[in-house]
């Protein structure tokens, strides 16, 4: 059986795969493989281990429609036609519960570095700015006591509220389509309407898919609904908030702050004036890169695959 990887995973995963008699093609270079390439790749493949934004659309499915199984390396699937592929027959995997803890980390890690203008002031170092002690330079904020709103309650968002908590005693509102009784019997978080999750988080954390609904839903209307002290998180997808409408409210002081490790595009251009804002901090989507978390989602990926190419339902499937 075959298989191509469109990136690298971790090497348990190659060992898995090859301890089971896969024959894997790697996509090796330093640059996103295209989706002419990425068909091109899969001909004659019977999987397809699926890493970074590979568009697994329609064109993409019907021109591989021979693949028994996609494994994502990524919980997220809004880059997949799931219609087309539950049409064609094609399993697809995510690799959901694994990287929680790692992409809350990573909003928390956000967060406390946009309190403190952390990334700009470590560029003022680098650039040789750092002339002598100043009492009052750029001033952070503090996180004590302020309120936590979490847009989309929740793996990822009921461990970023548990950090919150643990960390700064903050209370917890949130809002999602239908209640979290687990969130709220945990950690006593509120459900909120949108209208109050807005005018009253400090800090406001997307932990929500890409879908129809959620595309755009941070625009400038709904900034301007924010407190302007607030700290706007985003560790989910880009498309969730609209980047032209962000950057004006940082701009206009609508809100305090942004922490991103996802933009849009992606990856961000060097020029972006997100970069060089005071209290901005932005990662290279990097949320659940951690060791222990990307062996985890490896070892996913590879029962996923082996489920597939064996016909059998997978371990994580979405469709
Ligand atoms: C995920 O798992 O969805 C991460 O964001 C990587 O894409």
């Amino acid at each position: 059986m075959k298989v191509f990887i469109s990136g690298n995973i971790a090497p348990i995963g190659l060992k898995q795969l090859e301890e089971n008699n896969i024959e894997v093609t790697q996509w090796k270079e330093n640059r996103q493989i295209t989706s002419e390439e990425l068909i091109e790749a899969c001909q004659n493949q019977d999987g397809l281990i699926s890493v970074g934004p590979n568009k697994i659309n329609a064109d993409f499915l019907n021109a591989c429609k021979h693949l028994k199984v996609i494994a994502l390396h990524s919980v997220g699937f809004d880059q997949v036609d799931v219609k087309e592929a539950n049409k064609l027959d094609i399993a697809i995997g995510n690799t959901p519960g694994v990287l929680s803890g790692a992409t809350a980390d990573t909003a928390f890690l956000l967060m406390l570095a946009v309190s403190r203008k952390a990334f700009y002031l470590h560029k003022k170092i680098l650039k040789g700015e750092w002339k002598n002690y100043e009492p009052t330079p750029e001033l952070g904020i503090e996180l004590n006591g302020k309120t936590l709103g979490i847009f989309g309650m929740g793996k990822i968002g009921l461990e970023m509220a548990k950090k919150c908590i643990g960390a700064y005693q903050m209370p917890v509102i949130y809002h999602n389509r239908s209640n979290n009784e687990e969130a709220e019997k945990a950690i006593g978080a509120k459900y909120v309407s949108f209208e109050e999750l807005l005018a009253q988080s400090d800090v406001l954390s997307i932990h929500t898919a890409l879908t129809d609904e959620t595309k755009d839903k941070f625009n400038l209307d709904v900034f301007k609904q924010m407190k302007r002290e607030a700290i706007f998180i985003n560790t989910a997808r880009g498309g969730i908030h609209n980047e032209h409408d962000l950057t004006e409210a940082l701009e206009q002081g609508i809100i305090w702050g942004a922490g991103l490790d996802v933009t849009n595009p992606e990856p961000m251009s060097a020029d972006n004036p997100l970069l060089n804002m005071e209290n901005v901090a932005v990662l290279p989507h990097i949320g659940s890169a951690t060791q222990e978390t990307r062996n985890a989602m490896a070892e996913i990926i590879v029962k996923n695959i082996l489920a597939g190419i064996k016909g059998e339902p997978l371990p994580h499937q979405v469709n």
